[in-house]
């Protein structure tokens, strides 16, 4: 056996793959320490799941390592699996070696008690190492690659649409700039910042949403998805924003609204089924440490029958409703988070798709309805979180196009390449956002985006 041919723990403890009697090594980092005189444990956590295998050491003085092991440290264990005699636990190792291969002191932070999260963001280093953050950061990707299987399944293609980008794809204006300009001396030409000097000769940005390229992509290969990293500098510091974060942008040619929320409903139900059949040990955790109704919840949304309401017949509920909101509810004015949440939770009870939003509060790419005053836009709400999903049916007629994004007082001639895709060959075409980091929040419960985030960015904080 070579000195790193390990066996990880998974498969011992998850799957079940190596008998009893193997000699076996084991690497990773201690837990628990627990010395005796005549016996001295180990628990070993190696990363690969939540469960540590404990390690026995019936003759505690013939490892002289032993006394500089310490919480945190970082071991190589050879041994023999046995069947624990201890209640519990299913297999244990009787150690043969044992070596310190990096040490921790005392002043390790992760000692056995428990941490609050806002510690844990502190040390976001360290945090992985955890119980929770570890079943947050394997869950995050195996449902990942689940995201690949949904689309790579149905005959999608994984298009890399850029991080540099010269529009501002949702007409927010909350973009972070690129640029390479000396800030104590900005070129200015005729009083006006001149961009021409600049690294790319344009001004350029952090995209906010690889939807307009990924038009581009279904126009040519028919169905599409980016999955990829977007940047937004809303200064919003709630539990459900942050200023970089992973979104899954699916774009579909010959698609209408209707065909864009059957596909977000099936790809919504296929991940929290994917969670619930192949992540059981970190959904374990989760419903047990973090939120009791975890596993329930999916199971209930894999369940269920998602309603389908207009925004006009949704701010008819809420006007009818009597409930005490913040933001007043008017036809023409957003749907707040407090809305969503009276929807999905109070009112519905499940996740609700609304659709046809006022054409004012919504993006210019949007298809604009019969009525004038409405387009093909869709939200999908869901209890506890509120939109987790936004999409459309996109604008594919080219005069439709250009008199909304005049309306909207946009400089149209930064868009000649979006107007081409409908001068030549335009379909109707539909797709819709999924927000990776927020979707993770529903699955493992967890309450904050800082902590579905390996490394969060939002106001103020970029640390690591
Ligand atoms: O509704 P949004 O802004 O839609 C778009 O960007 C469209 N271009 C999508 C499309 O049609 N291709 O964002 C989509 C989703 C939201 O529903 C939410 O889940 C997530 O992205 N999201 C955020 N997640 C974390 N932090 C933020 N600041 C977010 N902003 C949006
Ligand atoms: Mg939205």
């Amino acid at each position: 056996m070579e000195y790193f041919e390990r066996i990880k723990i998974n498969r011992i403890l998850l799957k079940d793959e190596i008998p009893v009697d193997s000699e076996i090594i084991l690497l990773g980092w201690a837990r628990t320490v627990r010395v005796s005189k005549n016996v001295a444990f180990i628990e070993i956590n190696d990363g690969s799941c939540s469960g540590n295998l404990q390690a026995v050491i019936s003759n505690p003085d013939q490892f002289p390592s032993l006394k500089n092991i310490l919480t945190g440290a970082a071991i190589r264990i050879k041994g023999k699996l046995i069947a624990s005699p201890a209640k519990g636990q299913k297999y244990e190792l009787a150690v043969t070696e044992l070596d310190l291969l990096g040490p921790a002191d005392e002043t390790y932070p992760l000692q056995k008690k428990r941490h609050s999260f806002e510690f844990l963001r502190d040390i976001a280093h360290l945090r992985m190492r955890t119980n929770t953050f570890g079943a947050v950061n394997r869950i995050r990707s195996k449902i990942a690659y689940a995201v690949h299987k949904f689309f790579q399944e149905r005959g999608f293609y994984y298009l890399h649409t850029p991080m540099i980008t010269t529009s501002d794809a949702e007409g927010a204006g909350e973009v972070f700039r690129v640029t390479t300009f000396d800030l104590k001396n900005i070129p200015a030409k005729e009083g006006k910042i001149d961009y021409n000097e600049d690294f790319f000769g344009v001004e350029a940005f952090l995209t906010v949403s690889g939807q307009l390229e990924a038009e581009i992509g279904a126009l040519a290969l028919g169905d599409v998805y980016t999955f990829g990293p977007t940047f937004r500098s809303e200064n919003s510091n709630t539990s459900r924003h942050a200023s970089e974060f992973w979104m899954i942008e699916p774009e579909m040619a010959f698609c209408d609204l209707a065909g864009n929320a059957r596909i977000a409903t099936e790809f919504i139900k296929y991940l929290f089924k994917y969670a619930l059949d192949e992540c059981a040990d970190e959904m374990d955790f989760f419903n047990k440490w973090i939120d009791k109704t975890a596993i329930e919840t999916l199971e209930f949304v894999i369940k269920s029958e998602f309603e389908h309401i207009t925004y006009t017949e949704a701010i008819k509920i809420l006007e009818a409703s009597k409930e005490p909101f913040e933001f007043p509810v008017a036809w023409g004015s957003d749907i707040q988070t407090e809305h969503e949440r009276y929807l999905a939770e109070k009112k519905f009870n499940k996740p609700v798709i609304i659709t046809d939003y006022p054409k004012k509060i919504k993006a210019f790419y949007m298809r604009v309805n019969d009525d004038g005053k409405t387009v093909g836009a869709m939200d999908l709400l869901v209890p506890k979180i509120g939109e987790i999903i936004g999409g459309s049916q996109r604008e594919e007629r080219f005069d439709v196009l250009k008199a909304h994004m005049e309306e909207k007082g946009m400089d149209i001639s930064l868009y000649d390449w979006y107007f081409d895709l409908r001068k030549y060959g335009s379909a109707p075409h539909s797709g819709f956002g999924l927000g990776f980091d927020r979707l993770l929040m529903y699955i493992t419960g967890m309450s904050n985006i800082r902590d579905t985030s390996p490394f969060p960015r939002v106001p103020r904080w970029a640390k690591f």
